[in-house]
């Protein structure tokens, strides 16, 4: 059975803590929350422990982990060099939701790298987070805790609606503030490479480092294999084939209820995932999950997994998803609904 403690997101119960930071210094499982999504952590340099990880989420070993430490100065130990960039990068967003690739010490275990020759390395900013890795003194390696392809939890509930019974512990500190995971960005090139948007937005970077890449397989193009191995697999999916609608809201809404109505008369069950300005217009007898204001892609990122999960216990046949604009944290959104429609995309 999987212990579940509650703790107070800024001000959590130390005793809790200093249990799970036993347990993950035992080699066993703990599920934890961060400001993007919840994790699921263990000894980061244990490969049976790390092991672990992979077994509970049925996770493909080729997709590499990321190290969560509590102090920047821990940087040194797991990666072999630190350009300015990625220095500049770490003052600016650490504590918070950035994840670097540096190139790798051999401290780091292969099972942790999938034999890359590279690490990815985040401090969160979360003090549950922090503080649970600073007393458990070791790098802990931390995906999100979700069944593998499944979308990414943000509450304690989806963690345990996936991996209940499979892991040591969980931490409850209620929904995540962010609610889509850490921005990843490659500091071994040149320029540094944006492999997943996320937390930290592609201007706040820019702001930063002045240019970044950006991998060519984020555009979801079938004949560019993303650079992240995790970017490759269809991801953050819900129970049912979803199509993204992309395009100018007023087409967007034409197409939607075009789409339903046809869906409904053939006598589909219909879910859609829209923000609240599309909710109102859309025909009755369909599931509505909405994910928040299209205007406020900040409140869209913080919704958008909970209305993906909402068709685990709202089954349909179809999901129609509305697409917003790519501006500050709507580059991640629109990243992952492409991804959990497998890039069944209608561009209107
Ligand atoms: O917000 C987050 O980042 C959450 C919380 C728990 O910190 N974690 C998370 O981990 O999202 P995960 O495993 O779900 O995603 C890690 C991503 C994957 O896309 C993986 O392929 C990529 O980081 N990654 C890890 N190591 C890498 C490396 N050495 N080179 C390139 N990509 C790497
Ligand atoms: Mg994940």
């Amino acid at each position: 059975v999987t212990e579940y403690y509650t703790v107070d997101k800024e001000h959590p119960d130390i005793t809790v803590l200093e249990r799970g930071a036993v347990v993950l210094r035992r080699g066993r499982l703990v599920a934890f929350p961060t400001e993007t999504v919840y994790g699921l952590g263990a000894n980061g340099l244990d490969e049976r422990a790390v092991g672990g990880i992979y077994e509970a989420k049925g996770r493909p070993s080729d997709n590499p982990l990321i190290l969560h430490i509590a102090d920047k100065r821990e940087v040194e130990k797991l990666a072999r060099e630190i350009p300015a960039n990625a220095a500049a990068l770490m003052d600016a967003f650490w504590p918070g939701p950035l994840t670097l690739v540096l190139k790798r010490t051999p401290a780091v275990p292969d099972v942790v790298t999938g034999g890359l020759d590279t690490v990815a390395i985040r401090l969160p900013a979360s003090p549950v987070a922090r503080e649970l890795i600073r007393l458990a003194g070791i790098p802990v390696a931390a995906p999100s805790a979700n069944t593998s392809g499944r979308p990414s939890p943000t509450t304690a509930g989806d963690v345990l609606n996936d991996l209940d019974g499979k892991i040591e512990v969980i931490i409850d500190a209620g929904p995540c503030d962010i609610g889509v995971e850490s921005t990843v960005i490659d500091c071994t090139t040149p320029v540094p490479t944006l492999l997943r948007p996320g937390g930290v937005t592609l201007e706040q970077l820019m702001a930063v480092l002045g240019e970044v890449e950006v991998d060519p397989g984020l555009a979801g193009r079938k004949d560019v294999v993303p650079r992240s191995p995790g970017m490759k697999y269809r991801h953050y999916a819900p129970n049912a084939p979803l199509i993204l609608l992309e395009g100018n809201p007023g087409r967007i809404r034409e197409n939607l209820q075009e789409k339903i109505k046809l869906a409904l008369e053939a006598g589909q069950k219909v879910g859609a995932v829209v923000s609240q300005e599309m909710a109102g217009a859309l025909p009755a007898g369909i599931v509505t999950a909405i994910y928040g204001s299209r205007r406020d892609p900040g409140e869209a990122a913080a919704g958008l997994y909970t209305a993906l999960r909402h068709f685990d216990s709202h089954p349909v046949d179809i999901i129609y998803a509305e697409g917003i604009e790519e501006q500050g944290l709507g580059l991640a959104v629109m990243n992952r609904l492409r991804k959990a429609s497998g890039y069944r995309i209608l561009t209107v």
